[in-house]
């Protein structure tokens, strides 16, 4: 239900501010969103990344990670202590420095430019 101010309620806790908050920029993902995808069983961290790419852009989640942990924090009732943080995975293979060489300015090929 909205107020006059488009201000929406729900029964998930306290969650009474504006739900066109931009969570996350890079995916252009709203608080809306993620609402939805809580209320459709997708609890943690991870569920909503999987499901929204929340945190896949180019920032890698810099900005929006602080802001979901605070928004699950709030829909769950739990402190943001308690919220897991989302898995990181490494690369998926080993990739030799040398394969960079080509991107380095011409003094770093030659022993650091000093
Ligand atoms: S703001 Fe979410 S990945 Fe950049």
């Amino acid at each position: 239900m909205a107020d006059t101010r488009g201000n929406k309620s729900t029964n998930c806790g306290a969650v009474t501010e504006q739900l066109t908050v931009t969570i996350c920029r890079c995916e252009e993902i709203t608080e809306a969103d993620v609402l939805a995808a809580y209320q459709a069983g997708y609890h943690t961290v991870d569920e909503i990344k999987r499901k929204l790419r929340l945190g896949m852009g180019p920032c890698g989640g810099r900005t929006c990670m602080p802001l979901l942990l605070s928004l699950l924090a709030r829909l769950s009732g739990r402190p943001i202590a308690d919220i897991a943080p989302p898995v990181v995975r490494p690369p998926l293979k080993p990739m030799p420095l040398g394969m960079f060489e080509p991107l380095l300015p011409a003094e770093g090929k030659e022993g650091g430019g000093q």
